[in-house]
């Protein structure tokens, strides 16, 4: 370790960062943590389920950590960066909004996007196009949230030019590219560099454009019932809400939606391209899920329905199991609010505490063989025993992510439309495609497929 700095230089760059935080927890594996410094800050990294506890099992620990301050100019103190008691009166305000009756509607919007992408994918399959399906399903997953967020179609498959899209785009980029490089940390020095300097003008680029989709929206309520004209988004509901409690404010109601629009696209998009990667790669898979899907489908072109999610059973599993080798967010970090001892570890109110998902979905005592892709984990028998902490890809407690089920919903609509008629081919291995571990997992240069017309 050296003064001043600690042993944070150890951990090598981000593209580096996975496959070395592995071969750590693997060497450090009858640990039930390990301690990392910056400087002289001890930060506690997590990397076996059943020491979470503390961190998920209680209504302590609900604050998170330092890093995520480097998200408040962009979604300001909204549910995922909010604690206390403004994240508990957010929370009451918002789960009614992911009520599954309500979730029903955004599966309109879900199978009408996947519709835009399938006619997108025939035709470049059509001009024997190699397809770069990361940032394919991006673009749709932002077109599914921007429309269920806002009601707002900012057409990013289509239009790739549109400037909220690639202000959306290039601020997560900017915010990892911080997050990475302490000599950005301090908001001072930020604020004069160029990065720093394209920072705010994409801040303005986002707010303005919610701003504007906020009074607009509300302008529409006040003109009349709202709920009898159009579908409904997050935004309608939230607005409703302001009618009836006029304690929340439409700074309030923009962080939300703000929130919504960074946690709900790249989250789902690089789940979806994992899970066709990992479906190539294992042609059994591949087979068993056209069995279901046809099955299920038949020949028909028809949009998805809730009872058909719910009797795509295996592509149920195939999406758990995916997202226990690639959880979207591949750590989370909390900041400890009392005093606790773990271990020979003793944690101090106010030190930072790093939780892997990546590694505690890895853990050999609930995953033999653990780099094994294999769905069956997941089978009803197969997870009664389990450590209720081993499987958190949406982390776990109070703090666990309120949009899991409108994601599980997407995936399924976008895979299965997939599935239905194409034969996925991919053409680099995992290892080739060097998962990056940013604020989500993806691969470090898109994820190319070739596709194939099955009938
Ligand atoms: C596969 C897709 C997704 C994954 C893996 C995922 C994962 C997570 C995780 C791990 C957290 C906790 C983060 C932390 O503690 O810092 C979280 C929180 C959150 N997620 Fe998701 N998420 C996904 C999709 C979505 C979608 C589609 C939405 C919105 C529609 C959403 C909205 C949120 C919100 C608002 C929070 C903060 C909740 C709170 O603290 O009360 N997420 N998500």
């Amino acid at each position: 370790m050296l003064p001043f700095i600690g042993n944070v230089h150890l951990l090598k760059s981000k593209y580096e960062l996975v496959k070395q935080l592995s071969e750590l927890t693997y060497n450090l594996k009858n640990e039930p943590l390990w301690r990392l410094w910056l400087g002289t800050k001890p930060i506690f990294v997590f990397h076996k389920g059943e020491y979470t506890e503390v961190l998920f099992s209680s209504s302590k620990n609900p604050q998170k950590s330092v890093q995520y301050d480097f998200l408040h100019p962009w979604l300001g103190t909204g549910l995922l960066t909010s604690y206390g008691e403004k994240w508990a009166n957010r929370r009451r305000l918002i789960t009614p909004t992911f009520h599954f009756e309500i979730l029903n509607d955004f599966l309109h919007v879900m199978n009408e996007q996947t519709d835009i992408l399938i006619q997108i994918l025939i035709k470049l399959v059509k001009e024997g196009q190699e397809i770069n399906i990361f940032e394919r399903l991006k673009a749709c997953a932002l077109d599914i949230i921007c429309e269920s967020a806002m009601g707002q179609n900012v057409n990013a498959q289509h239009d790739k030019t549109s400037e909220y899209v690639q202000a959306v785009a290039r601020i997560s980029e900017l915010v990892t590219f911080r997050l990475y490089n302490p000599l950005q940390w301090s908001d001072f020095i930020y604020r004069i560099t160029p990065k720093g300097k394209d920072f705010k003008r994409c801040l303005k680029v986002l707010h303005n454009f919610t701003k504007k989709i906020i009074v607009e929206r509300d302008n529409d309520l006040e003109d009349g019932d709202l709920f009898s004209q159009k579908r409904v988004a997050f935004l309608d509901l939230l607005l409703k809400a302001k009618r009836k409690d006029q304690l929340i404010t439409f700074d309030d109601i923009r962080e939300e939606v703000d929130t919504f629009m960074f946690e709900g696209h790249d989250t789902t998009a690089a789940a979806a391209s994992w899970a066709c990667q990992l479906i190539d790669s294992h042609p059994e898979v591949q087979e068993k899920l056209h069995s279901e899907i046809d099955s299920v489908l038949g020949n028909s072109e028809r949009h998805l329905t809730n009872d058909d999610l719910k009797q795509l059973k295996y592509l149920d599993l195939v999406i758990k199991e995916t997202l226990r080798l690639f959880p979207s967010v591949p750590y989370f970090g909390r900041t400890i609010s009392e005093d606790c001892q773990i271990g020979e570890y003793k944690i101090l109110q106010g030190e930072t505490a790093v939780i892997l998902a990546y590694m505690i979905h890895r853990d050999e005592k609930y995953y033999p063989d653990p780099e094994k892709f294999d769905p069956d984990r997941f089978l009803p028998e197969n997870i009664k025993d389990r450590h209720p902490y081993a499987y958190i890809p949406f982390s776990a407690g109070r703090r666990n992510c309120i949009g899991q089920r409108f994601a599980l919903m997407e995936e399924k609509v976008i895979i299965a439309n997939i599935l239905r008629r194409f034969k996925i081919k991919s053409i680099k291995t995992i290892d080739e495609l060097e998962p990056v571990g940013d604020l989500i997992i993806h691969p470090n240069d898109g994820l190319p497929i070739q596709l194939k017309f099955r009938f």
